[in-house]
């Protein structure tokens, strides 16, 4: 039976559920959290995934890859995303070469953020040649996403950040991949920057859902990085992210005039100080 409109915004989000939502055709939306508030926001806002990407390398720590990432930070930062989280899967980034070693290494990795970050799965990037390690991680019961296409971890390799899959013979191979993962237990399976087309066939060909980035509108999810759709990050701006704010300006903004008021001595003002003899209002202190 179909979940009501209702139903389905309050269910916690699983694995399994976002299969159901494949199969029911209705539409998967992740975005990225490395961040306690920014994950409480996105999970009241009705975020079905919530990816603590290691993109963090590059929107928040300022790097110019993704590749930096360790384990120590991803874990930190994915701790403080699942423990905002309360309906949306919390997937957990396997960074740059904590899953290439050896299936072990991968499995201690994978089990790390299940254990002590307490996210609810894992993503990593590669295609056939990682399906062994998949299959180590799924069988020990930690679900596995996969990601092809653009796969910014190998971005070296690349040389490039063109568009992936566009010769027939990358297509072929992005296919079997995507085909490799699905059978080596992945629940889920990212596609970034390809064409369309491409998206389209392999959505149509997996039972597992895919999820689209720069891949057109026929995926069965769509993610994109919070920090470019809010205009926080704006240092580059790939075709397909849509800004649906211009925060960082709103944020420049209101420093820039927090500035002009203490320097020109308005901030505080006497409504803002504390005075001696007056009556405790009982406020909260906010952050301090
Ligand atoms: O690290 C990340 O944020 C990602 C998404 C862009 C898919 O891998």
């Amino acid at each position: 039976m179909r979940s009501q409109p209702k139903e389905a915004a309050r269910r916690k989000v699983t694995t399994l559920r976002l299969q159901e939502m494949k199969e029911q055709g209705e539409r998967i939306a992740a975005l990225t959290a490395y961040d306690w508030l920014m994950a409480r926001l996105l999970d009241e806002s009705g975020i079905d995934l919530i990816l603590v990407g290691d993109s963090a390398a590059m929107v928040f720590c300022g790097h110019d890859t993704t590749i930096s990432m360790t384990m120590p930070q991803m874990l930190y930062h994915a701790s403080v995303v699942a423990r905002a989280a309360k309906r949306a899967l919390v997937v957990g980034d396997l960074p740059f070469m904590s899953y290439q070693l050896s299936e072990e290494e991968a499995l201690k990795n994978a089990g790390a953020f299940m254990k002590e970050a307490l996210v609810e799965a894992v993503k990593l990037e590669g295609g056939e040649s990682v399906c062994p390690t998949v299959r180590r991680i799924v069988d020990a019961g930690i679900p596995v996403m996969g990601h092809l296409g653009l796969t910014p971890q190998s971005i070296h390799k690349f040389g490039t950040y063109k568009t992936r899959g566009v010769e027939r013979g990358e297509a072929e191979q992005l296919l079997r991949d995507a085909k490799a993962l699905q059978d080596a237990g992945a629940f889920a399976v990212v596609l970034e920057k390809i064409p369309a087309e491409l998206a389209r066939e392999v959505t149509k060909s997996l039972r597992i859902p895919t999820v689209g980035i720069g891949a057109g509108p026929d995926c069965d999810g769509q993610i994109l990085v919070s920090h470019d759709l809010l205009g926080l990050f704006t240092r580059f701006r790939p075709r397909f992210v849509r800004r649906y704010a211009e925060l960082g300006k709103a944020m420049q903004d209101a420093f820039r005039q927090y500035t002009a008021d203490v320097k020109g001595a308005t901030f505080p003002n006497a409504a803002e100080s504390y005075w001696q003899g007056e009556e405790e209002a009982g406020e909260s202190s906010g952050a301090t």
